[in-house]
């Protein structure tokens, strides 16, 4: 599976930050920190109840402060340091774990949390205290700062950045993800398109276990530093 390898594209989810203690976003009831994702996570949910929202995030950033980088971040921040062929770590997480535990070469298609985003002149600024709606744009003085968060039904960022990685990729590895959210769950049908072998690490199968050519169960901070080890040789 690892043999021959240059160059890796890593797709990461909250599988990877769970055991961080930050909560998936599908667990068993369906609820993210006890909100429908509709509720928190769509345009017109901001447009509608920006109060709402702006505090939901307020205290997702606000809990990056009390959680840590676990094995997992630490093994794909080490693979980032040694790996001299290509490398490019997707992270479908709006928290800062990655970068806290040292990958450079990492990222946020679906936003961030420490970023505010000016829904009128698209100017994005790093952001650490809560930010409450009607917050002023620095590069436009308008009153239109909002969670730098990529909601349902909003472009992911960087997609032309990730397609080029993974149309050069050897290997693809999905970490911690459901499958479930479009347009990641399909990277793996580009890879398989492109020739690049394919693995998925997860706690359980995920939506779309089957286009993986290798499946390995179990929790990231053990399969994640495994597969460094092996790939680093
Ligand atoms: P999900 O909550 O949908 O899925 C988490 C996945 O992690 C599941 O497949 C679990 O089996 C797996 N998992 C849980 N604990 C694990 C562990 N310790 N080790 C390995 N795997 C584990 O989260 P995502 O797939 O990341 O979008 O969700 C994708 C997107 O949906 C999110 O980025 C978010 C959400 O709506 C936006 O905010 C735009």
């Amino acid at each position: 599976m690892i043999k021959d390898i240059r160059n890796i594209v890593m797709l990461t989810g909250a599988g990877i930050s769970a055991e961080s203690g930050l909560a998936t976003f599908r667990g068993p009831d369906g609820l993210w920190e006890g909100h429908r994702v509709e509720d928190v996570c769509t345009p017109e949910a901001l447009a509608r109840h920006a109060e709402l929202v702006h505090r939901f995030y307020d205290e997702r950033r606000a809990k990056l402060a009390e959680v840590h980088p676990n094995a997992a971040h630490e093994a794909l921040a080490a693979l980032d340091r040694a790996w001299d062929g290509d490398l490019l770590i997707v992270t479908q997480n709006v928290d800062d774990l990655h970068e806290r535990a040292g990958a450079r070469r990492l990222l946020h298609m679906h936003g961030e949390l420490r970023s505010a985003l000016c829904a009128d002149c698209g100017k994005a600024v790093a952001w650490a205290d809560p930010l409450p709606p009607q917050s002023v744009c620095g590069g436009c003085a308008r009153p239109s700062l909002r969670p730098d968060i990529v909601f349902f039904g909003e472009m992911p960022y960087e997609m032309d950045r990730i397609d080029a990685a993974l149309r050069d990729a050897d290997l693809f590895v999905s970490i911690g993800t459901s499958g479930a959210v479009y347009p990641a769950a399909g990277f793996v049908q580009t890879a398989r398109h492109v020739g690049a072998r394919t693995l998925e690490l997860n706690l359980d199968p995920s939506a779309g276990s089957f286009y993986f050519e290798e499946s390995r169960m179990g929790p990231a901070s053990k399969l994640v530093p495994e597969l460094v080890r092996e790939l680093l040789g």
